[in-house]
């Protein structure tokens, strides 16, 4: 092998240690001739355990996940303690999974992202110790994450969705609308005053012993009502949706759950079982309980889009309505939610069943959105907490109540 010789201008023999420098320069470091950027995402906020690897373009390297559903579901919800226990259990596997699949070794990656806020102080603090101290052994640096963040930008990962859009999250834990101006630029137009839609149809769901039902053993609440649903039709009910007087963007489901608590008490007298065994109009409750949250949902969705508009905050034509959160899954409620988006001109988008309910993914995902903008990257993790309760955005849900937009009727048949 011959090298030119700057200083003679002639071709001379190169030493070993120079020939092992020349070979070492073309060592495959992807992330440096790419300048590609690889975040480790990792989520425990409630009840999986999560992480993935995503790249600058949106390309899933590895995933892995841990469902703890099957155990909450046995002993009737989610008990934390046992959460937290089943996160330490598990998070170690999970990442060394999620890593192993991706074939990225840790010191390639560019950040570690972690959820931090909202969600369940015992099972957020395992996430974030533990995610600490990776980011202290691999001196990489911290990228905290917020869980409604993650789950409103997860729809640029699989669809080119440009800023500004309008987003719905419907869970267990979460029942918001906002407007997502940036990465980290929300407006919250409102927001559930009591429960969560996900909690209300798992709370129906035990109430009516779902999990005794054969079809339904191993499904979550949201996805046993909707499973029985199919086979029911809707029970005349005394009223349409909650909060019909209130003309703002605000949710509430606690009232829709103690008024089919009455409906159960009722049907099991007339039918002379017992509470706790399965009803025989449990298919027409499920059809009934599941068509009025989604006209609740739908009116409030309805409302949000016109004051988006009216305010020239979303486009008048081809908005996007992104919807997202464990109810999300939900068919009924998507159809319900496109007969609104057809009749105001906008694009309903859903992420894919699987990266609607929790999972690292979306984690990873939301640390690259704040890389390549450059937000929230901790070189010092001094001080650093975890927050079981935190707002999303500015709060505009009052000038939202007082433009008083009265929503045209939307006949919901499915
Ligand atoms: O987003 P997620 O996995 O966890 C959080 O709550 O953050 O959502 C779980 C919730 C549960 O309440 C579950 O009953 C509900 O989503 N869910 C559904 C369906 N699948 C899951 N609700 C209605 N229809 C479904 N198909
Ligand atoms: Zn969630």
């Amino acid at each position: 092998m011959l090298m030119l010789n700057k200083t003679a201008g002639v071709f001379s023999k190169p030493s070993k240690k120079k020939i092992y420098e020349f070979l070492r320069s073309f060592t495959f470091h992807p992330e440096k001739l790419f300048l590609h950027k690889l975040v480790l995402g990792i989520e425990t906020s409630c009840d999986d355990t999560a992480a993935a690897v995503v790249d600058e373009t949106g390309n899933v390297l590895g995933e892995a996940i841990h469902s703890q559903t099957e155990v909450h579901l046995k002993t009737g919800g989610i008990i934390p303690p046992v959460a937290q226990r089943l996160h330490r259990e598990n998070i170690q596997r999970i990442v060394q999974e999620a890593l192993a699949t991706s074939r990225v070794s840790p010191s390639e990656l560019s950040a570690i992202a972690t959820t931090v806020k909202p969600g369940l102080a015992l099972s957020l603090g395992v996430g974030l110790s533990f995610s600490l101290q990776l980011v202290d052994q691999l001196k990489k640096p911290f990228i905290p994450i917020h869980h409604m963040e993650a789950h409103a930008l997860t729809i640029r990962l699989t669809n080119k969705v440009e800023f500004p859009f309008l987003v719905l999250l419907i869970s267990g834990g979460h029942c918001l609308l906002a407007l997502v101006q940036g990465v980290s630029d929300f407006l919250l137009l409102g927001k559930s005053l009591d429960i969560a839609p996900g909690d209300m149809l798992d709370k129906v769901a035990r109430r009516l012993s779902l999990i005794k039902h054969p079809e339904c053993s191993t499904m979550s609440g949201g996805k046993a009502i909707e499973h029985l649903a199919k086979q029911g039709n809707t029970l005349p009910l005394d009223f349409k949706a909650p909060m019909q007087r209130a003309k703002n963007c605000d949710f509430s489901f606690s009232g829709l759950q103690n008024i089919v608590g009455s409906i159960i008490m009722q049907k099991e007298k007339e039918e002379g079982i017992e509470k706790g065994q399965i009803l025989a109009s449990a298919a027409d409750i499920a059809a009934t309980i599941q068509h009025t949250t989604a006209c609740h949902i739908v009116k409030r969705t309805h409302r949000a889009i016109l004051f988006c508009k009216q305010k020239a905050l979303l486009p008048q034509t081809d908005a996007v309505l992104v919807v997202s959160g464990g109810v999300a899954s939900n068919l009924y409620i998507r159809k319900a939610l496109e007969i609104v988006t057809n009749a105001t001109q906008c694009t309903l988008l859903c992420p894919p069943p699987r990266l609607c309910t929790d999972n690292g993914i979306m984690v990873a995902w939301n640390g690259i959105e704040r890389l390549r903008a450059g937000l929230g990257i901790l070189y010092d993790t001094e001080g650093i907490r975890y927050e079981p309760k935190c707002p999303l955005g500015i709060d505009i849900s009052k000038e939202v109540g007082e433009a008083a937009i009265k929503v045209p009727h939307l006949k919901i048949m499915i």
